[in-house]
Parts: structure tokens; C-alpha cells; sequence
């Protein structure tokens, strides 16, 4: 992993996908003045890949002209030798996916009204990209053509915010010989990119009803077990009750997220603000109050629901009490190199990650773990990555161990930040105990 990109000092690594990868990464301004930020670079296999350079650019461009509180803010773009890469803000928070993988691993559904929160936040960040036009006023008629769980992201403040323009276009840059081409997740395509056919901001608001599906009843909508099953799926459209499988869905409501999932797109929502407005105006009717502060709450409810980490074992409590600190003090230190199952870097604590580069504002009492973001390398049929290792390295060493972030490969031993078990107080005794023993023998001598 590189140490620096421009002037952006890497701090971890926070996700990988097939084309790119994020850092969690610092800026340094004067006076002391630092940011956090996510840097998102090109994979360097696709550096060479002018097709992927361009793609890579284009999503940038155009995520960097989107400002609304629910779009992710594009901050720089950049490039530093072969490397391409841009900068965002940083959420601190979840993606939906993994509030989803949540509530599936707890058995719950995830409450009515923090999903309509979440869906009614995705369509109003759409509507904003979906009305750009350019310097004449001319519609520029930007598709997002990747909503799905993991591009959805909601902090811990309790925001709502879309990322990953990655495979967004303007209506102009689409090539007339390639209106229709299937990209983006199978199970999160409309029936007409299905089919092959040109697709426009509609396709974005039939991805977020089944988003908006799949968050209300727990059930994936259209996954099946080929791709071309899935496929035939989305070209079928056929949406199953959603009030069979939940049965605390209000009719309705699932008549509004079946309107956004009509199989023709005249009959769906033309905006994405005529859906979010009748999420809203159904929340209003039934004096269901939704504001960020609600999504917080319930952000921190999960949060104290989350496995706890596995008990450490106490060191014995008897004998010498300087071999026993010097016992404890070797059990608590870990070669990185010793634990090859050590998952990457990408799934530290987020504690660990700053060690010493704490930022202005980084609030250590928020145990967000980023392996919580669950990205891995993608390999079931609507693309989804890999679930990350059982447990992270936070969980699984001695209490006190923390890897460092700039291992690069060298052997080296870490000892926490935090935890109070330095070697110092150990010297200092063996120290004074060696200063008692010398000024002994001198007093010895002196007589
Ligand atoms: N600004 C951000 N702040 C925090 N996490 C982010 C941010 N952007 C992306 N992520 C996390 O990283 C993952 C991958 O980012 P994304 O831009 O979607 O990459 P890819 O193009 O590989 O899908 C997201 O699913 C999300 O979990
Ligand atoms: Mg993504």
C-alpha cells in the first residue's frame, strides 16, 4: 500500500472493489490544520486501461458538480505518478448492506419507519442528480444505473447518502450504439436495462423500490441462483405481496413501493421526488415523526446490540509480582508477521487505524470497525463480495495488540496505544531496582 497519494497521507485501507480501491486518508493544511477523507484510487492492474481511467474520471467529474445532503461530497481529484484517484468526504457509518446482513444476523426486520428514512433519503439525493443540467439550462439527464445496499450509506449522525457514480452517465455521454448495456448488479437492474434497452433516471427509482423491498420484508427480490435466472426475474417484474411476507406493512404503503416497481416505466414514478414525497406524506399520515435523530437512535441501538468481543483470559494472580508483569507484557505483545490470518488492513478498528494520527475531529468513544463495511472481492451472481473473516484481528488478539498501518513487511511489534501496558513502567522498576542495587555495592566499597 502506498504511504501517500499527492498531498493525501494514507492512513488504512477501507474497501476494495473490481475497478478501484478507498483509503481512509488525511490532508495537512497549515497551522495544524487536518482532514479526513476517503481516497479512492484506480486499481493499478486498470492504471494502463485508458477506457478505465476515463470511466474512473468521469465518475469524479461528475460527482464533484453534485452538492446535497444526500449525495456523498466529492472533494479533489487527483493524480500522482500512474495513479488516478479522487477524494470524498468520509461517512462514518454503515452501508446498507450491512444493516441489512444485520438484521438478517438478528432476526429482525429493520424498523418501518428508519427503512422509509433511508429510501425516502436515496430519492431525494436521485432527484438532485436526476434535475442537473448544464450551463444552458439543458437536462443533462444523469442515471446513478448502481443503487443498491452497499452504495447507500447512512452515519452514524444519522445521514442518508449516495456514493458510487462509478457507473452514473449523462444522457450525453452515453454512446448511441450501447443505449442499453447491462452493467450494474443483475438483481438491482430495471426490466428495461434487462432487456437491453436505453434506460433514464426511471431505472434508478425501480432500483430503489426494490431497495425499499427488500429493506421492509427481509427477502432479496429478484437474486436467484444464475444470473440468468436473475435476469429472467427482473424481465418479469412479478413482485410477490409484500404484506405476506410482513404483515405490518400497511396496504398503503406497499401500494406506493409497488408503484415505483411497475414493470413499465410510464407507469412508475416520473421523479424520484414524487416517490420520496409520498413516503414522506404516508409517514405524515400516520404521525410516524422520522429525522436524523431517529436514524441515530436507531444506528445506536445496533451498535449496543453487536456481538460483544470474546473474554480475554486473566493472567494468574499469583507469584512474583515483577515476573508476572513481565509475563503479562510479553503475552500482550504480537508479531504482525506471526498471525497469518490476520485479515487486511481494511478491517481494523478504526481506533487502530489512527493511531497517532488522530484527527481534529475523530470521536474515539464511536467503535465503528471497518471491517463493518464488509467489502471483499465479488462473487455471487448479483456481484456482492465476499463476507469478511468472523472476527477481526481487535476480537481475536490479546487485548492491547493493535497492528500498525504502515507494516510493510518489516517485522515489527506493536504494543496498543491505549492500553496502559507499557514496557516503561517495568524498565523504571528494574531500573530502580538496579540503581538500589548499584548505590548498595558503592556503599559497600566506600567502607
Ligand atoms: N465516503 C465514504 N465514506 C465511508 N465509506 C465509504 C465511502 N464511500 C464508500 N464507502 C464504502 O466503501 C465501499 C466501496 O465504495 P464504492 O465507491 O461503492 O466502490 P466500488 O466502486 O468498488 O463499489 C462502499 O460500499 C462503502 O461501504
Ligand atoms: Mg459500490
Amino acid at each position: 500500500m502506498p504511504t501517500r497519494l499527492g498531498r493525501y497521507t494514507l492512513l488504512g485501507k477501507l474497501a476494495q472493489g473490481g475497478m478501484a480501491e478507498l483509503f481512509l486518508a488525511k490532508s495537512e493544511g497549515i497551522e495544524g490544520f487536518e482532514k479526513i477523507v476517503v481516497l479512492k484510487r484506480i486499481l493499478p492492474s486498470f492504471a494502463e486501461d485508458e477506457e478505465f481511467i476515463e470511466l474512473f474520471v468521469s465518475e469524479a467529474r461528475l460527482a464533484a458538480q453534485l452538492d446535497h445532503a444526500n449525495i456523498v461530497h466529492v472533494h479533489d481529484i487527483g493524480r500522482d505518478g500512474t495513479d488516478f484517484f479522487f477524494t470524498m468526504e468520509y461517512l462514518h457509518g454503515h452501508d446498507v448492506r450491512h444493516l441489512l446482513n444485520e438484521a438478517r444476523r438478528r432476526e429482525h426486520r429493520l424498523p418501518l419507519k428508519f427503512v422509509l428514512a433511508i429510501v425516502a433519503g436515496a430519492a431525494a439525493g436521485l432527484h438532485h442528480a436526476h434535475k442537473q443540467v448544464d450551463f444552458s439550462g439543458r437536462p443533462l439527464g444523469i442515471v446513478h444505473r448502481d443503487i443498491s445496499p452497499p452504495n447507500i450509506l447512512v452515519s452514524w449522525n444519522g445521514e442518508v447518502k449516495l456514493t458510487d457514480f462509478g457507473l452514473a452517465k449523462a444522457s450525453t455521454q452515453l454512446e448511441s450504439t450501447d443505449p442499453g448495456v447491462v452493467k450494474g448488479k443483475f438483481a438491482y437492474l430495471a426490466p428495461e436495462a434487462a432487456h437491453g434497452e436505453s434506460v433514464d433516471h426511471r431505472a434508478d427509482i425501480f432500483a430503489v423500490g426494490i431497495l425499499a423491498y427488500e429493506m421492509l420484508t427481509g427477502q432479496r427480490l429478484f437474486l436467484a441462483d444464475t444470473d440468468y435466472d436473475t435476469v429472467q426475474n427482473v424481465r418479469a417484474a412479478e413482485i410477490p405481496s409484500m404484506r405476506a411476507v410482513n404483515p405490518e406493512i400497511p396496504a398503503e404503503l406497499e401500494e406506493i413501493i409497488r408503484c415505483s416497481l411497475s414493470r413499465d416505466a410510464k407507469d412508475r414514478y416520473q421523479n424520484a421526488s414524487e416517490f420520496a414525497d409520498d413516503l414522506l406524506g404516508f409517514l405524515f399520515s400516520r404521525k410516524l415523526k422520522v429525522s436524523a435523530r431517529t436514524l441515530r437512535t436507531l444506528l445506536d441501538d445496533m451498535r449496543q446490540k453487536e456481538p460483544a468481543p470474546a473474554p480475554q483470559p486473566k493472567p494468574p494472580e499469583q507469584g512474583n509480582v515483577i515476573l508476572r508483569l513481565i509475563e503479562e507484557e510479553f503475552t500482550t505483545f504480537k508479531s504482525i508477521d506471526e498471525d497469518s490470518d490476520a485479515p487486511e488492513l481494511g478491517s481494523q478498528p478504526l481506533d487502530s487505524l489512527m493511531a497517532g494520527n488522530m484527527p481534529i475531529n475523530y470521536d474515539p468513544a464511536a467503535p465503528l470497525a471497518l471491517d463493518e463495511f464488509d467489502v471483499g472481492p465479488s462473487s455471487s451472481p448479483d456481484n456482492e463480495p465476499t463476507p469478511p473473516p468472523a472476527a477481526s484481528s481487535s476480537t481475536t488478539a490479546p487485548e492491547g495488540i493493535q497492528a500498525t498501518l504502515h507494516s510493510t513487511g518489516n517485522h515489527r511489534v506493536v504494543p496498543s496505544g491505549g492500553g496502559g501496558r507499557s514496557m516503561v513502567p517495568i524498565l523504571a522498576v528494574l531500573l530502580l531496582i538496579a540503581a538500589g542495587a548499584g548505590a548498595a555495592v558503592y556503599m559497600l566499597f566506600l567502607k
